[in-house]
């Protein structure tokens, strides 16, 4: 079984989660697809039952708006009944992108393994590289 990790990075902050997610998945015994999001399809994504996004605050606490936030449009009517995790690495806001992102996506019908994604400060520390592990574990799990 087969998860995908996707995910948008300018600076590696959400790339070091996302390799942490993929560690997790395969601490279950899955094998972890990580991308970044140019290189993902929204439709071959949501034909999995479990997969995970990541993406940092950008904007003024948006989504990447390039890639990840066009990706997120075509997936959004697509996700309801699958379980998702969401991460990402943020700067000086208080996490309203991630908050507003769980819940487009809870609108949209997903289940989301934690209910307000993972978010870590700025390069991600132990505990936040801890916490994308465990999510990943969990996330192959209910796959
Ligand atoms: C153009 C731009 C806009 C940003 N906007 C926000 C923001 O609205 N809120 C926030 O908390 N951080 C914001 N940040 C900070 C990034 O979220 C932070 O640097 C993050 O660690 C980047 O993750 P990455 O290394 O995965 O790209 C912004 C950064 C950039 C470059």
């Amino acid at each position: 079984m087969s998860i995908s990790v996707v995910y948008w990075s300018g600076t590696g902050n959400t790339r070091a989660m996302a390799e942490a997610v993929a560690e997790g998945i395969v601490s279950a015994g899955a094998e972890a697809d990580v991308k970044e999001v140019g290189n993902a399809d929204p439709a071959a994504l949501a034909a999995e039952n479990a997969f995970a996004l990541g993406c940092p605050s950008m904007g003024a606490e948006q989504l990447e708006e390039s890639e990840m936030e066009p990706f997120v449009e075509a997936l959004e009517p697509l996700v309801s009944g699958k379980t998702i995790l969401l991460f990402g690495s943020y700067g000086w806001g208080d996490g309203e992108w991630m908050r507003d992102w769980a819940e487009r996506m809870k609108n949209a019908g997903a289940v989301l393994i934690r209910e307000e994604g993972i978010i870590a400060n700025d390069a991600p520390d132990d505990e936040a590289l801890g916490e994308c592990r465990a999510a990943g574990k969990k996330l192959a799990e209910k796959a």
